[in-house]
């Protein structure tokens, strides 16, 4: 990975800047204070920027794995193999880039959906070449994808609150957790993509983001993303959520996914079930928003989720890990990434096809709504 020269201002929001053959990951870890893009030439660099957090979040890190190897496909300078030996190649890294990190379902979704395409051209084509060509366009065309996806989730999810409120009520404060916006995706965001959404059909009165703790995305990323954008929006602490609510400051809460199991069960972002609970509790709905590659059929429940566990020194250091150390030394540190709340205390998962709700009290029918909207 090479450091490249800062771009202008109107690239700050996008982290991912794809041509053909050319990839540059905006480097989160920087932000808010320096706009750097680094480049990435092969798979080895996208596995590193997803395994650094240069790149984070489910779909941007799906997309980022996928480009990666595109890029290195399209800059190959000789391949003297078979359609066979380009199908093993490329099948070959995306493998290890599933490897970068574990709990986001929509990298090996994407890596799943690629090594189809792969296989087919394998099967059908003469020359090796037509094999790389086929998997670049496949890749180009989930970053394309995903932005048109996270606009549906946007619109879904702005219908959705307007009707919880009440009728004399306008506008509407929502909460939100870690950064789901133009940084986590493609463009627009999921979670951050509804906020937005709201905002533009002037429903919203404003945003509250967490801090997210320890790695900052909150204050980091999404205070970012809403004051680029204008929108009126309040930082909290992860330890205000509480008595946010109590205060009756939210009229609901919004949060993204890494993985949603077939009964609803939801992996996000450490702190994200500890909100559920307190919404739960103040009678506050809290909604999950995301797209259909975040949705993990093969689990029946988010019991058998892998959850990351990073760095005792993302707690130890400031800035989640890249400043300097300020816990005292000797201390021993748990750091999962990520918590599963459980599909009793969700109202719903808004996606790019609709919002689904749940089929009995305690958990979501998933496989029916995916088997339902995905059925040409
Ligand atoms: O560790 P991160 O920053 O990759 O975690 C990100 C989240 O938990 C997001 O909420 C999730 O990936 C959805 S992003 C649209």
């Amino acid at each position: 990975m090479e450091a490249d020269s800062k771009l202008n201002d109107s690239h700050a929001l996008q982290s991912i800047c794809y041509k053909r053959g050319s990839l540059r990951l905006l480097d989160q870890r920087k932000l808010p204070l320096e706009t750097v893009y680094l480049d990435i030439r092969n798979a080895s660099d996208g596995w590193f920027a997803i395994r650094d957090m240069v790149v984070r979040g489910a779909p941007a890190i799906a997309i980022a794995a996928a480009l990666s190897l595109a890029v290195e496909a399209f800059n190959l300078e000789a391949f003297h193999g078979t359609p066979n030996d380009a199908a093993s190649f490329l099948i070959q890294k995306l493998e290890y880039l599933v490897s970068s990190r574990p709990t986001a379902v929509n990298l090996s979704d994407a890596a799943t959906k690629l090594k189809e395409v792969i296989a087919k051209a394998a099967s059908t084509s003469p020359e090796a070449k037509a094999v790389f060509q086929a998997y670049i366009e496949a890749a180009e065309i989930m970053l394309e994808e995903d932005v048109a996806s996270n606009k549906g989730i946007g619109s879904y999810g702005a219908s959705c609150f307007q009707s919880h409120q009440l009728k004399d009520e306008t506008k509407m404060s929502i909460l939100t957790h870690c950064n789901t916006g133009s940084l986590a995706t493609a463009g627009y965001g999921t979670a951050l993509g509804v906020i937005r959404s709201l905002h533009a059909q002037g429903l919203l009165e404003r945003a509250y983001c967490t801090e997210t703790r320890p790695f900052n995305q909150g204050s980091r990323l999404t205070a970012f993303e809403l004051v680029h954008d204008k929108i009126p929006a309040t930082l909290v602490a992860d330890s205000a959520a509480a008595a946010l609510m109590k205060a009756g400051r939210v009229q609901g809460v919004v949060v993204g996914a890494d993985r949603v199991a077939a009964n609803g069960d939801t992996a996000n972002k450490i702190g994200t079930y500890s909100l559920a609970l307190c919404a739960k509790y103040h009678g506050i709905p809290f909604y999950v928003a995301a797209p259909l590659t975040s949705i993990d059929l093969a689990l029946p429940s988010g019991d058998d989720i892998v959850i990351e566990e990073r760095s005792p020194k993302e707690l130890l250091n400031a800035r989640g890990g890249l400043g300097e150390q300020v816990a005292a030394s000797g201390i021993s540190v748990w750091n999962p990434a990520f918590d599963v709340t459980p599909a009793n205390l969700i109202a719903g998962i808004i996606t790019e096809k609709g919002v689904i709700t749940k089929t009995r009290d305690d958990a979501f029918d998933m496989k029916e709504f995916v088997q339902k909207v995905t059925t040409p």
